[in-house]
């Protein structure tokens, strides 16, 4: 399929935007790594739901229709990762992946009596509620911001078996590399820890099989948001093997998650029943198995294929411009279209403002909610980080990054690169 049919399969692309000078143009969004507009296909989808759209797990012949629908599509979102029920998978909905991983956290950790070790290359939402919550261990990055293997093993080891759950991300939102997830698995297997995999920014954009080769290198839980795979109606899901959370106190409690309720007693339903308390997000449910279908019909040879191409172009491109600092192993061919870069003498938040006002370019800046990883890249200590907060006046901390869909083409990535040449030289 060529560039051009990749962007007639998505929604409101075309819709132009005002520019600062008045003019209406179509908007260049290099911001996916954020969020993603949705697929047509995921649209038509919902559209055709609605109208039978009633709560799951209530009554009528609209309510029997959507819990039959929300069940299935528990099954096909397990086939799209290549799982069976034999394989011992359950599928919980959840809002996001930070949600997602929240409810990790509160169901598996049992405030502060368990070992968790995460990365420093981690968002947020892998980091903070395993520190909130366990005992949290780090593995450290190299100097080019890539996962040092070599520490996650010997944290594991040092540890004697007492880390229960590794937590890593699959891919970084930050420099979009791609994380040996298999055997991150293994070796976390290897030490006596179950493997948690934050597959936010990896779903997308490549394929994963969370069996791997044999058991060993099995991911335990795999947790994802719709909206960054062209699905942005409000749903994320864990997949979770069975025995990992089952009989486990659920995270948020309420109506649906329950058997029986006592005055003076609880008893739960069974997972992924007592993890999804509330009425479920139906139509994102729909949205999520809509986007997987045609991801599948794409197939992530051409996906990779594709977003590939986009990312040498941008970093070929950036390299011939003056000024351009560009982060993270630009040869690693290991990474999905995720660039981060600043111009020496533009601050952040400018350049982002400037690419908007001018080209109607969508960026994100800052430090991407990730913190501990993009000042490592930055080469800061902490130490010079409080003495940063210590002074607002000073120029903030941060980046520029851009990063790609499927839909997005090698014009608009020409284009990205004349209008920031235009900004540089006039600067
Ligand atoms: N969603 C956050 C991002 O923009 C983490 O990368």
């Amino acid at each position: 399929m060529s560039t051009d049919n990749y962007r007639s399969l998505f929604s409101g692309i075309e819709r132009k935007v005002l520019l600062a000078n008045g003019e209406q143009i179509i908007p260049i969004n290099f911001d996916n790594a954020a969020t993603t507009p949705p697929l047509k296909k995921v649209d038509e989808f919902i559209c055709e739901n609605i109208t039978m759209y009633g709560s799951v797990g209530r009554g009528g012949q609209k309510s029997e229709y959507c819990t039959n629908a929300y069940e299935i599509s528990r099954e096909m979102i397990l086939k799209f990762f290549s799982l069976e029920e034999k394989d011992g998978y359950d599928v919980i909905y959840v809002k996001n992946t930070t949600e997602g991983i929240n409810l990790l956290a509160n169901i598996l950790c049992d405030r502060n009596s368990k070992k968790i070790l995460t990365t420093r290359m981690e968002h947020h939402a892998n980091d903070l509620p395993w520190r909130e919550l366990g005992k949290t261990f780090y593995c450290e990055v190299d100097e080019h911001g890539k996962l040092r293997v070599d520490d996650f093993e010997e944290k594991l080891k040092r540890a004697r078996g007492t880390i229960r759950y590794v937590s890593v991300t699959g891919v970084s939102n930050v420099t979009g590399y791609v994380n040996p997830i298999h055997q991150l698995a293994k070796i976390a297997h290897r030490y006596g820890a179950k493997c948690i995999i934050d597959g936010a920014q990896m779903v997308a954009h490549r394929s994963i099989q969370i069996k791997g080769k044999n058991e060993e290198e099995s991911i335990d839980a795999l947790v994802f948001s719709g909206h960054k795979m062209y699905a942005p109606f409000g749903s994320g899901v864990v997949i979770a093997k069975r025995e990992m959370i089952a009989g486990k106190r659920p995270f948020l409690l309420g109506g649906g998650a329950v058997e029986a309720v006592f005055d003076d007693d609880v008893y739960y339903k069974e997972t992924p029943y007592k993890d999804e308390a509330g009425t479920p997000n139906f139509l994102g449910a729909m949205s999520i198995i809509a986007a997987m279908s045609v991801l599948k019909n794409i197939g992530y040879d051409k996906i990779v294929e594709h977003e590939n191409i986009l990312r040498d172009q941008l970093i070929r491109g950036l390299k011939s411009l003056p000024c351009i600092e560009l982060y993270g192993d630009v040869e690693n061919k290991e990474r999905v279209g995720v660039i981060p870069f600043n111009v020496r003498h533009i601050e952040h938040n400018n350049l982002g403002k400037l690419l908007q006002d001018k080209r109607a370019i969508a960026v994100r800046t800052g430090c991407f909610c990730a913190h501990p990883y993009v000042t490592r890249l930055l080469k800061m200590t902490d130490e010079q980080r409080y003495k940063y907060m210590e002074q607002p006046s000073s120029v903030p901390i941060g980046m520029v990054r851009a990063s790609f869909g499927l839909y997005n083409t090698e014009e608009e990535v020409d284009e990205f690169l004349n209008c920031l040449e235009d900004i540089i030289k006039h600067k």
